[in-house]
């Protein structure tokens, strides 16, 4: 959840009322990482810490960074209230500052926040440092947007901001890379790719698609006026509601997610 080149900010309530599925649908990619106890694991992007405090509860030793101060404020919350503690400390995913002393790094739901190829040939390098160059087991395992991802809210947002000479997709800046693209980059950092996938996974808004747009592109929405903004909101949610709100009235985002395990060459 770090770098805001959108103008994304993070409201901590709101993302926990209308973003806890983040962490919650994360099983999977938890699962993939398969954390043991004692190892010593970066929770790269760590948000609120809710998938922090669950990989510490393995008896993993972790440490969470992100690069918004909001969301590590609710972490350092988080870890204080805890039974299980964890680290939480301030860096940009594109600036690392570690070297040799980690057994895994994970990331969920964060990578897509860093723009442009440069930004993330910054990153790999230095979770490629990180990593322990004597730990065969080392490795990267990430979840992230990936090609395709929330396209049909994209193209509303896009067309919908269009008239106002706003172009959504370059002020968000959302970077969902395929899988050719990310092996790429994941290779000409020094690491082998033991697996790369792109999962559509459609999600459940519980809060409604207002409540998705004011939490996930409020960077893109605050250019608007108030008054602008109230009437942009209803255009994308009535062009959206054929395709993403089920007979029963359900919203249904379709995330699509980048998923892998890379390891050390
Ligand atoms: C995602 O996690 O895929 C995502 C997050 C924010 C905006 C769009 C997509």
């Amino acid at each position: 959840m770090s770098a805001q080149p959108s103008g994304q900010t993070w409201n901590t309530e709101a993302y926990a009322a209308n973003g806890r599925f983040v962490a919650t649908l994360a099983s999977d990619v938890v699962a993939l990482l398969a954390p043991q106890s004692g190892e010593h694991i970066l929770d790269l992007g760590c948000g609120d810490g809710a998938l922090t405090e669950q990989l510490a509860a393995t008896g993993a030793i972790l440490t969470g960074v992100d690069a918004s101060p909001t969301m590590l404020a609710a972490a350092r919350q988080r870890n204080l209230h805890s039974a299980v503690k964890f680290n939480v400390e301030h860096h940009d995913a594109t600036a690392l500052p570690y070297h040799n002393q980690f057994d895994a790094v994970f990331s969920n739901a964060a990578l897509h926040w860093i723009t442009g190829i440069s930004g993330h040939q910054a990153a790999l390098a230095g979770v490629h440092r990180a990593l322990r160059i004597t730990n065969p087991q080392a490795r990267f395992v990430v979840e992230m947007g990936g090609h395709g991802n929330v396209a049909a809210i994209r193209t509303a947002l896009q067309a919908t901001l269009a008239p106002f000479h706003i172009d959504a997709e370059a002020t968000a800046a959302s970077f969902f890379p395929s899988p050719v693209l990310y092996r790429r980059l994941l290779e000409s950092a020094g690491f082998t790719v033991q697996s790369i996938a792109l999962i559509p996974r459609p999600t459940p808004l519980p809060n409604g698609m207002e409540s998705w747009l004011n939490t996930f592109r409020n960077g893109v929405l605050d250019r608007l006026n108030p008054h602008d903004r109230a009437a942009a909101i209803t255009s994308i949610i009535a062009l959206l509601k054929p395709i993403l709100r089920d007979a029963d009235g359900n919203w249904v985002a379709d995330y699509v997610r980048l998923r892998f395990h890379a390891t050390l060459r």
